[in-house]
C-alpha cells in the first residue's frame, strides 16, 4: 500500500495485555483490508491462514473478483462483455495496459504480436530432447524454463522496456510452444505460424494442419477458442497467479517465473480440473449413472469430489462458466454433435446438483472447467491438451501480474512464516547409539 494512502479506521489487537492499533484500508471495490505488517515487529506474534483464505498478498488494479455475486472484472469490464465483444488480444492490451486500446494502438499491438510468434531455430531441437510420450503440460513447463536460454536481452527485471518485451515475447510465442508440444506428443510434424491468422486461428491451424493437405479455420470453432482465452485470461491471486508473483519477487527472471506458474497451474484442484472434470463425466458414463456417483461424492469415503464443482472465490455461479456453457452448445452445433452422451450426463448432473442440499448448502456451483472439458473434446483437443490451452490463455494474466508487481514499490520478497510444532532442541545421538 502506497505510504500516501490514508487509513478508514483502526482495528485494535490485543495480544497478551498487550495493544495495538492496525490500520485499514479500502479498495475501489471488495472488502477493506486490515494492515498487518507491524504485528509481529510491535507484538511478537504471526498471523496463521494456511491456503491464505484472509489474506490478502499484494495490491492490484488488474481483476475483481466478487465471489459471492459471481461477479469477474478485468479493468472493470465484465467479463461477459469482454467474451462477447472483444477478442484475446484487445483482453491482453488490456490487462497489460489498463485501458481498451484505440484502433491505432490495437492495430499496432496486433502487428507486433503476430510478427514474434515464430521460436528460435534452436529451441525446435530443444523439444526432441523429450520424450515422445512425454505430457505436453511436463514440456510446457521445460519448453518456457527454458525461454530464458533463449532471450537473452529481456532477462533484466528491473528495466521496463526489457519487461515489455518479454510481455510481447511470452504472449506471442506460447502459442506456437503449446502447438508444438501437442504435434511432439502426436508425432507430427511442427506447424509453423501465419502472420494472415488472428491469434486463435493461428493456434488451431498450429495444432490441426497437417503437411499432406490444406486446413481450412472453421469460424465458430475460432470464435469459441477465442473466447475460452478471454475466459481464462486472468483470475486474481489464484494458486498460480501468486506462484508467478511469489517467484518474482526474489527477481527470478520472467521465464523462469511463467514457467514456475504452469507447474502450479497443472495440479487437479487447478488448471488440472477440466482435465479431471471430463475424466468424471466419462467414468459416470451415462445418466442411469449419476445417483450413484453423487451419493459417493456425498458420502466423501472415497474422497470423490464433483469435478468442475465448486471455487475458493464463487460461492456462486461461476460467470465464466455461464459464458462457456454457451459456447460449448455453439461448438457442439459448428462440428455436428448433437447427441453427445457426456452432454447429457453434464447437463442432468447440474441439475442434480444444483437441486441437492449437500451441494447448495456448501455453496458448490458448476465452474468453467465442468463446460470447457466437453467443449475442448468437441474441438478436437484430447485432454492432455486441457491444461496446455489453459497456461497459453492465462500466460497473459501471470506476466500482467508480475509486471505490475515489479512497479509496486511496496513489494518485496515473499517470506512467509510459520507456526513450529516440531521437536525441540535435543542432543545428535551417534548412529551406533539410536
Ligand atoms: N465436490 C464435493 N464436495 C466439495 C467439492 C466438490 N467439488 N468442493 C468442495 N466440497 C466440499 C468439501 O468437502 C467441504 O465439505 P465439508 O464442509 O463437509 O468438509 C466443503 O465443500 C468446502 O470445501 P473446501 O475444500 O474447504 O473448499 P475450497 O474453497 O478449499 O476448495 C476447490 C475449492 C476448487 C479446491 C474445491 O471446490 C474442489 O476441489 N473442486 C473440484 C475441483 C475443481 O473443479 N477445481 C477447479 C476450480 S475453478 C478453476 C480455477 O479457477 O483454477
Amino acid at each position: 500500500m502506497d505510504s500516501n494512502v490514508k487509513p478508514n479506521g483502526f482495528a485494535t489487537i490485543e495480544v497478551h495485555g498487550k495493544k495495538l492499533e492496525l490500520p485499514i484500508y479500502s479498495g475501489t471495490d471488495g472488502p477493506d483490508v486490515i494492515d498487518i505488517r507491524k504485528l509481529y515487529a510491535s507484538l511478537g506474534v504471526f498471523t496463521y491462514d494456511p491456503g491464505f483464505t484472509s489474506t490478502a498478498s499484494c495490491e492490484s488494479q488488474i481483476t475483481y473478483i466478487d465471489g459471492d455475486a459471481g461477479i469477474l472484472l478485468h479493468r472493470g469490464y465484465p467479463i461477459s462483455q469482454l467474451a462477447e465483444k472483444s477478442n484475446f488480444l484487445e483482453v491482453c492490451y488490456l490487462l497489460l495496459k489498463g485501458n481498451l486500446p484505440s484502433e491505432t494502438e490495437f492495430s499496432e499491438f496486433s502487428n507486433l504480436i503476430t510478427r514474434h510468434t515464430m521460436l528460435h531455430a534452436q529451441f525446435d531441437r530443444f523439444f526432441e530432447g523429450f520424450r515422445r510420450d512425454a505430457h505436453p503440460m511436463a514440456v510446457m513447463v521445460g519448453a518456457v524454463g527454458a525461454l530464458s536460454a533463449f532471450y537473452h536481452d529481456s532477462l533484466d527485471v528491473d528495466d521496463p522496456v526489457q519487461r515489455v518485451i518479454t510481455q510481447h515475447r511470452l504472449i506471442a510465442k506460447i502459442p506456437t510452444i503449446a502447438a508444438r508440444a501437442y504435434k511432439y506428443w502426436i508425432g507430427q510434424p511442427f506447424v509453423s505460424p501465419r502472420n494472415d491468422l488472428d491469434y486463435a486461428s493461428n493456434f488451431l491451424r498450429m495444432c490441426f494442419a497437417v503437411p499432406a493437405e490444406e486446413y481450412v479455420v472453421n469460424p465458430v470453432l475460432a470464435k469459441a477458442m477465442e473466447k475460452i482465452f478471454i475466459l481464462h485470461a486472468d483470475h486474481e491471486q489464484n494458486a498460480s497467479t501468486s506462484t508467478v508473483r511469489l517467484a518474482g519477487s526474489s527477481e527470478a527472471n520472467p521465464f523462469a517465473c511463467i514457467a514456475a506458474g504452469i507447474a502450479s497451474l497443472w495440479g487437479p484442484a487447478h488448471g488440472g480440473a477440466n482435465e479431471a472434470a471430463l475424466n468424471m463425466l466419462i467414468e459416470i458414463g451415462h445418466v442411469d449413472n449419476i445417483p450413484a456417483f453423487i451419493e459417493k461424492v456425498k458420502n466423501k469415503e472415497s474422497g470423490v469430489r464433483l469435478m468442475g464443482f465448486g471455487h475458493r472465490v464463487y460461492k456462486n455461479y461461476d460467470p465464466r462458466a455461464t459464458v462457456m456453457q454457451k459456447a460449448a452448445h455453439e461448438v457442439f452445433k459448428a462440428v455436428g454433435m448433437k447427441d453427445d452422451p457426456l452432454l447429457d450426463v453434464a447437463i442432468e448432473l447440474e441439475r442434480i446438483a444444483l437441486s441437492d442440499p449437500y451441494f447448495i448448502d456448501r455453496k458448490l456451483y458448476p465452474n468453467i472447467d465442468f463446460y470447457s472439458g466437453i467443449t475442448l473434446r468437441a474441438m478436437g483437443f484430447p485432454v492432455e491438451m486441457f491444461t496446455v490451452l489453459f497456461a497459453l490463455a492465462r500466460t497473459v494474466g501471470w506476466i500482467a501480474q508480475w509486471s505490475e508487481m515489479n512497479e509496486d514499490a511496496a513489494q518485496k520478497i515473499g517470506r512467509p512464516r510459520q507456526v513450529y510444532t516440531g521437536a525441540t532442541t535435543r542432543d545428535y545421538v551417534d548412529i551406533k547409539k539410536r
